[in-house]
């Protein structure tokens, strides 16, 4: 069974992650994307954006992080964008109520007390102020895991959205706020991509960018954190088409993440019986994480409530005019999206792989291998000379700076060249470039596949071309 250490171990070992300001004693909730760890990120988000954007009907976009107050307001963010919290006055420690009380039915359930977990559980999916929560808690003597203890605070709603001022005067006219999602960017420039790319409905509008969340717990990773990179798309529909645009972005978007590379065992559907104050359906696709299923990308029908509301806070009509009909509507939204960051590590936990293998003293030796998708890998080539003399790392020289104009690539001339493939399959390089005493004699290398460590012998002039046609990025 794989272990989250063993994948944030690896990360921080090899250059991917660390954590944010860590000789500070790190900052919660926030990392550091290391050499390797950006180069993944780009990937990643490339490969999205081929797939989102390359496409007739759907347009990119970059808006700014600080917004318009007042987009939030509309939004609903401000009244609505809220986590019940409770604070235990033993411990002092901190707790987002409702998941609180989910820990307390999951301890129920292996204690196999299901009448209970069941009746907390119908309680739980009826609570919506914070003193249904809190009555939850007293009710059934929930203990803080810390201290044991159930003296608690009232529960109180806590609004995740980080402030901060616009100018030299921190006043309330000067507030504002780090985008907890970047749709509302999508949203407001909505009419600005209509006329200025002369789009038809149905269509969309998709961005990548940074949102903040002042999280009340962050946890395991990667997984929640108070900065996160999102993905997102709008889509924009004529009302009463949003259903079946919902099972096409359902379907499109699962077949993605397939085709990046997860397994479809460790992928499914999960349909929320607790919607966002913005949605009326939405479906998460969810990956298993060593912790258990969660999240990486959700589905949602959001009707025209952003539109709608945009256009009644800021008095510009938000109308799409249909030439065909001559009708004015304003269009409903299928959105998908996805966190970068979250589903980065999702990619690291999907393709983490160990193997006893055959060493070159003839025993089994184990080998950490990352299956990434060949287009994710962080480094596509790496160049050796078999041994340091008689022209080798010269000629593995030339090789590198020749890939290095086309692909990530990376030189290596230290230690037994089994260590050196090992160094490159834990960090999920594809292809390895042997130089060696042949090389000399005809000009071929060797190039050795990461999954099945087959190697084909092949002439140093065609390895651009061989790489070229076994990757895109
Ligand atoms: N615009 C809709 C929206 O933001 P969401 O379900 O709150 O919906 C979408 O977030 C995705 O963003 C999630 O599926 C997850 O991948 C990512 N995400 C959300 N909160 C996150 C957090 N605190 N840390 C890391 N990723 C997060």
């Amino acid at each position: 069974m794989l272990k989250l250490e063993t994948i944030i171990s690896l990360a921080k070992r090899r250059g991917i992650i660390f954590q944010s300001s860590e000789i500070y004693g790190g900052l919660n909730g926030c990392w550091d994307f290391g050499p390797l760890g950006v180069e993944l990120l780009r990937n990643l988000k490339e490969l999205w954006w081929r797939a989102m954007t390359y496409r007739d009907d759907i347009e990119g976009l970059d808006a700014s992080i600080l917004m318009h107050p007042r987009t939030w307001e509309a939004s609903g963010h401000i009244s609505q964008f809220t986590d019940p919290m409770i604070d235990n006055k033993v411990s002092k420690a901190r707790y987002r109520a409702d998941n609180l009380i989910e820990e307390f039915i999951e301890r129920m359930q292996k204690k196999e007390k299901f009448e209970l977990a069941r009746e907390i559980e119908l309680r739980l999916s009826n609570a919506k102020t914070p003193a249904d929560f809190y009555q939850i808690i007293i009710d059934y003597k929930i203990p803080d895991p810390v201290s044991g203890t159930t003296e608690w605070t009232e529960v109180r709603n806590f609004n995740l959205m980080f402030k901060t001022f616009i100018g030299p005067v921190e006043d309330d006219a000067s507030v504002v706020y780090l985008r907890p999602e970047t749709a509302q960017g999508i949203y407001v420039n909505f009419k600005n991509v209509l006329d200025s790319s002369r789009q038809k409905i149905p269509f969309g509008i998709a961005q990548i960018g940074k949102a903040f969340r002042n999280e009340i717990n962050t946890k395991n990773f990667l997984f929640r954190t108070r900065e996160f990179e999102q993905m997102e798309m709008q889509y924009f529909v004529r009302p009463g088409t949003e259903d079946e645009w919902f099972e096409y972005w359902l379907n499109e978007r699962f077949q993605w993440f397939v085709d990046i590379g997860f397994s479809k065992e460790k992928l499914r559907f999960k349909e929320h019986e607790k919607l966002a104050h913005y949605a009326s359906r939405a479906v998460d696709i969810e990956f298993l994480f060593p912790f258990g299923w969660g999240e990486i990308e959700g589905i949602h029908s959001r009707t025209d409530y952003d539109l709608r509301n945009h256009q009644e806070f800021s008095g510009k009509r938000l109308e799409y005019f249909d030439p065909n009909t001559n009708e004015k509507f304003i269009p409903y939204v299928v959105e998908t999206s996805g966190g970068v960051t979250r589903t980065l590590m999702a990619i690291l936990c999907n393709s983490y792989d160990e193997e006893d293998v055959p060493s070159e003293k003839g025993t089994l030796e184990r080998r950490v291998v990352l299956r990434l998708n060949p287009n994710l890998a962080p480094i596509k080539v790496a160049t050796f000379p078999l041994v340091n003399k008689d022209g080798m790392p010269e000629f593995a020289q030339k090789i590198y700076s020749d890939v290095q104009r086309h692909f990530k690539a990376m030189y290596d001339d230290s230690g037994a060249i089994g260590r050196r493939y090992r160094r490159q399959d834990e960090i999920g390089t594809p292809y390895c470039v042997t130089v060696d005493g042949e090389t000399l004699q005809n000009s071929t290398v060797t190039i050795r596949d990461r999954d099945s460590m087959e190697q084909v012998r092949i002439d140093a002039s065609q390895i651009i071309q061989f790489l070229k046609d076994k990757l895109s990025l």
